[in-house]
């Protein structure tokens, strides 16, 4: 009796141990059934984060994709063995570019399965990928035309015409601000920035003036300035970053906009709520006319009209941008495979 019962201790330990307990036991009795097939007969994607994107890991419990972004037949987990049950399996570049992770190149890869890479830098801070040539069947960046696209930020129609008034922003005490903790001589950005505050005051704050600001103070900083140079430190297509979005925006601050052409601004950003450096012969011309549009409150305030038709939604959380592959699931290409991501990492980069 007591030999018996020592045996199937032993014998649940080790199927323990072969499903990945302590790690996965626990979640795999309790929250998986146990044919697992069963899901993808049900309609639902199963997408497994291979690693975490900067290693900062977040609850997968209950149904993530649902309960927070109401994103139906989504199952989001991060636990490897769950690989041959995974309809996506998701690489975030940066660990892959550094070594601490890797792809598992070894596991056979089950038939419809499909790899994806993910990644919101520029293309120049992706690193080399020619070694993935052949690997990959989606993107997801932030690049428009990345299967699966994930902005910093959108534009959202409102539902009902709002209000304006008190959205205009009163109360400014500079003309224009900048924020900069990574500056470069070498950067454009750097050059228009000389250029500019050599005819108009320019505040600087961050790390490289030595007045780094807490991330609690930074929107009401900006909101103290009639504009917010919204200067990016990568110019490459589609990348505008939470300096658009969030620190302008949500500043209440009118962007002054430096990277990608003045085309991917329009096709994303709200209509006349943004100035974009390109859009002036020179920075000269620039500069006047940020100094006579703070002087003329009417056309001043014209620059915040569009939050009567439009809202900023901001991304900052992976797991919504993962669950994202689940609403867009069905119109992926039957078939693609990335034969030089490094090529396509690199496209257009104006
Ligand atoms: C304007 O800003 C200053 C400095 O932050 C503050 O002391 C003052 O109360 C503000 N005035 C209004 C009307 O909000
Ligand atoms: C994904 O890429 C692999 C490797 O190139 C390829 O064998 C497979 O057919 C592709 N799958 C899909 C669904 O595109």
């Amino acid at each position: 009796m007591k030999i018996r019962f020592v045996l199937s201790f032993l014998c649940v330990l080790t199927l323990g141990l072969l499903v990945g307990w302590p790690r996965g036991f626990h979640t795999l009795t309790s929250k998986i059934p146990a044919n697992y097939s069963y899901w993808s007969r049900s309609g639902q994607v199963t997408i497994l984060m291979w690693h975490w994107p900067f290693g900062k890991s977040s609850s997968l419990q209950g149904d993530v994709c649902w309960d927070l972004y109401r994103i139906p037949n989504c199952k989001l987990v991060d636990q490897r063995s769950l690989f041959p049950f995974a309809d996506v399996v998701v690489f975030h570049n940066r660990e892959l570019s550094q070594g601490t992770e890797k792809l598992p190149l070894h596991l056979p890869r089950p038939r419809g399965q499909r790899w994806a890479w993910m990644t919101l830098e520029s293309p120049a801070h992706n690193g080399d990928l020619y070694q993935y040539a052949n690997i990959f069947n989606m993107t997801i960046t932030h690049r428009r035309d990345a299967d699966i696209s994930i902005p910093y930020g959108e534009r959202l129609p409102k539902k009902a015409e709002g209000h304006l008034a008190e959205d205009i922003p009163q109360n400014k005490s500079f003309l224009a601000c900048w924020v900069v903790s990574n500056y470069r001589a070498h950067h454009r950005r750097t050059q228009v920035y000389k250029e500019l505050s050599a005819r108009i005051p320019v505040k600087v704050y961050g790390r490289w003036a030595n007045t780094p600001l807490a991330i609690s103070a930074l929107l009401p900083t900006i909101s103290r300035c009639y504009f917010y140079l919204a200067f990016e430190n990568s110019i490459a297509k589609d990348y505008i970053t939470e300096k658009l979005w969030r620190n302008a925006y949500q500043g209440g601050a009118v962007p002054v906009v430096l990277g990608p052409p003045l085309e991917d601004y329009k096709a994303v950003a709200p209509p006349n709520s943004f100035i974009h450096v390109d859009e002036f012969a020179s920075v000269k011309d620039l500069a006047k006319y940020l100094q006579q549009l703070a002087e003329d409150k009417k056309r001043y305030s014209e620059y915040f009209t569009w939050k009567r038709q439009w809202k900023v939604k901001l991304y900052t959380d992976w797991k919504e941008r993962v669950c994202k592959i689940c609403s867009q699931y069905n119109s992926l290409p039957q078939e693609k495979i990335y034969s030089d991501l490094q090529a396509w990492n690199k496209a257009n980069n104006s």
